[in-house]
């Protein structure tokens, strides 16, 4: 009988052990760039226009412990006005903790910054982005975003920093990120956002939960780009909870 390495049981992890099977990387010289992503069997990545439709509790459990662990949650604009994304609220003490160990998290507890791509800034400054947030937003943006709008997201207390002209090209983004300082990268979609950075061969990481529903419908998938990609990946651990979520989580080979 083939033994399959790598299985585990959500009901035998507590936080610290599921934290443990997250962890980052410990020694980086630069960005990490893992996503997180949650999908129904038939491949849909989101009902009626957002992804809670699809979350079980074991997919929230990992989404939680991802956002412990990160130093920046990156994010497309597209998914910031879907989901009405408010600041990330991790433990504090959990995040310390996960920092002493050299896992991720951060040394003063403080939350991730959550990073929005955006050309154009329409960003609304009185959205829970910034009314909800311990730690400022970061918006990157370009320099054809109307001024004004700009303005009035920095009045918010977001960060700005324009990183191209039209667009944002995903080697200039993990730019953007390793002048900051933020290795420990949590990607959370959109599936244009992970389309363009998949296609730029920048995925290191993709956690995908496999929530135990067909849905149909015309919706996309979770990675769409202008053209096709070949990026071959390895599975390298699989987590399975009681109410049939699968908790995949594929490194790039
Ligand atoms: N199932 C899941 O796990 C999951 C996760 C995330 C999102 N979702 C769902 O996905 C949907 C939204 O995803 P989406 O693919 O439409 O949007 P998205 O990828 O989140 O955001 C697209 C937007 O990001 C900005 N952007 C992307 N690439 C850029 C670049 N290279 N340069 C500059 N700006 C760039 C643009 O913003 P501007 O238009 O502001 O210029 C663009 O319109 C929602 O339904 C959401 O619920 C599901």
């Amino acid at each position: 009988m083939q033994r399959i390495h790598n299985v585990t049981q959500l009901a035998d992890l507590d936080d610290d052990a599921l934290a443990r099977c997250y962890a980052y990387p410990r020694e980086l010289a630069g960005p990490w760039l893992r996503a997180n992503f949650v999908s129904s069997i038939d491949g849909a990545f989101a009902v009626d226009g957002v992804s809670k439709g699809l979350g079980t509790d074991a997919d929230h459990r990992v989404f939680h412990v991802l956002r412990e662990l990160a130093e920046v949650i990156l994010v497309g604009a597209g998914t910031v006005r879907a989901e009405n994304y408010g600041g990330a609220h991790p433990d504090p003490e959990r995040r310390r903790a996960h920092f002493r160990h050299g896992i991720g998290g951060s040394a003063d507890g403080a939350p991730p910054p959550i990073a929005v791509v955006t050309a154009s800034a329409r960003l609304d400054p009185a959205a829970k982005l910034f009314t909800d947030a311990e730690t400022p937003p970061l918006i990157i943006t370009t320099a054809h975003a109307e001024a004004e709008r700009v303005d009035a997201l920095r009045a918010a207390g977001a960060r700005i920093v324009v990183a191209g002209e039209a667009a944002i090209t995903a080697t200039s983004l993990v730019r953007v990120l390793a002048e900051h300082g933020l290795h420990r990268v949590l990607c959370e979609g959109g599936p244009h956002l992970f389309g363009q950075l998949a296609e730029a061969g920048l995925v290191d990481e993709l956690c995908l939960s496999t929530s135990p529903v067909l849905v149909g419908g015309a919706g996309g998938r979770i990675s769409l780009s202008a053209s096709g990609f070949d990026l071959p990946m390895a599975r390298k651990q699989l987590v399975l909870a009681e109410d049939g979520t699968v908790l995949a989580r594929w490194a790039r080979r």
